[in-house]
């Protein structure tokens, strides 16, 4: 493992800013060097310094100490060279921010203490302003002062997945609560969706005002819904997300899973990348989300489990499918899984920076 001293992150990077990194020229379909690449849960699960740091203090916990979340950022940054860092966070931290009583239940995920599924659940969720996260601002300045030329990508939950956490009280397999309500009362359903929404934007503006030079909305669970449905139910949310932020600056990331019949809708929601899974190869996925964006992915994170020779294909294929975008960033098709040797994410890192070379 190399370890580097502040500033000097990223080995990788052919310049001297963020905003003209290869990680935000390949989100802006710019000429690059190589194809950028980082991973979606980079931060955390597999990396044995992670663990050290975090025994003992809880996710959500650990989420509002800047200087941890900092140190957690950093670490996969050094120890595989990615092209770009993502804020070390929850979803649900702004949820909590808003004043929902819930948990990070190691092993099980978010965990609501009351389920919002009426009218007058929806009226608790509150506005968030700075003040109420300003940990995470604190964390971003912290890391953009560290990082030097390697970008910082700030994240959020969009409405849906965000919904589902909260209509369920916690995660689910079929989201059939979640779906019940917009089915039986799409009033409230809207409204739910707006209010986290406004959440949503006040979040991620907090983390691009801070420094954070890109910004991924994470819609992880949206691929539970038709076409038709995620049309009429939550798009609309989404487009507000993505739309209030079209003044930022920074290139917007757009990712679910399970989404090969919604990347068109998706990308009409209007981001500057969509982030596809391994099901849906990078090539085909091109021509559904048009020609004016870049993609983001795509390799099974499963695969990182196999011996390196079919690792060593796969990236190549993926690679050779995402020429057929104007910009690719390579990455996973969901977030690494934690009994993932983190050496094989090192490697591969170093393939795409071969392979890709022009
Ligand atoms: O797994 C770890 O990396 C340890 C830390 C941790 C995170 N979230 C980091 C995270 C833990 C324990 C959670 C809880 C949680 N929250 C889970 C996993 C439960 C488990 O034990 O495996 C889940 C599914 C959530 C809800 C959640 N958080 C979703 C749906 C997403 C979007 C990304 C996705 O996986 O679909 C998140 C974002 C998230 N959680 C990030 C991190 C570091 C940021 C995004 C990233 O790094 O790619």
């Amino acid at each position: 493992m190399t370890t580097t001293t502040s500033g000097d992150t990223a080995p990788h990077a052919a310049s001297a800013t963020p905003a003209d990194s290869v990680f935000v020229q390949a989100c802006r379909g710019e000429p690059v060097p190589h194809t950028p690449v980082w991973f979606m849960r980079q931060a955390g699960r597999s990396l044995p310094e992670y663990r050290e740091l975090r025994s003992g203090t809880g996710m959500l916990q650990a989420c509002r100490q800047p200087e941890l979340v900092a140190e957690i950022t950093l670490q996969p940054v050094r120890r595989h060279g990615v092209d770009a860092a993502i804020l070390f966070s929850d979803i649900v931290v702004p949820v909590a921010a808003a004043g929902v009583e819930l948990d990070i239940v190691a092993g099980t995920g978010p965990v609501i203490a009351d389920p919002v599924r009426s009218a007058a659940d929806v009226g608790r969720l509150r506005r968030i302003s700075l003040d109420d996260v300003g940990f995470v601002d604190e964390a971003v300045r912290l890391l953009v002062a560290e990082l030097g030329a390697t970008p910082l990508i700030g994240f959020a939950g969009a409405p849906f997945t965000l919904a589902s956490y909260l209509v369920e009280g916690g995660p689910s397999r079929t989201h059939a609560r979640t779906k019940a309500l917009m089915y039986a009362d799409p009033e409230t359903w809207h409204a739910l969706c707006a209010r986290l929404a406004e959440i949503t934007v006040e979040f991620l503006r907090v983390q691009v005002a801070a420094g954070a030079s890109a910004v991924q909305l994470f819609d992880s669970w949206a691929g539970a819904l038709s076409e038709a449905d995620y049309r009429r139910y939550v798009l609309p949310h989404s487009v507000t997300v993505l739309h209030s932020l079209a003044d930022a600056g920074v290139p917007r990331i757009h990712f679910g899973v399970g989404t090969a019949e919604l990347l068109g809708a998706m990308a009409e929601a209007g981001a500057d990348v969509v982030g596809v899974d391994w099901r849906t190869p990078l090539d085909a996925a091109t021509v559904r989300v048009g020609p004016d964006r870049s993609v983001q992915g795509n390799l099974d994170p499963c695969l990182l489990l196999a011996p390196w020779p079919v690792i060593e294909t796969e990236v190549r294929r993926v690679l050779a499918e995402g020429l057929a975008a104007p910009g690719h960033v390579f990455n996973l098709g969901h977030g690494v899984l934690p009994e993932t040797d983190p050496e094989v994410l090192t490697r591969v890192v170093e393939l795409v920076h071969t392979v890709s070379a022009r």
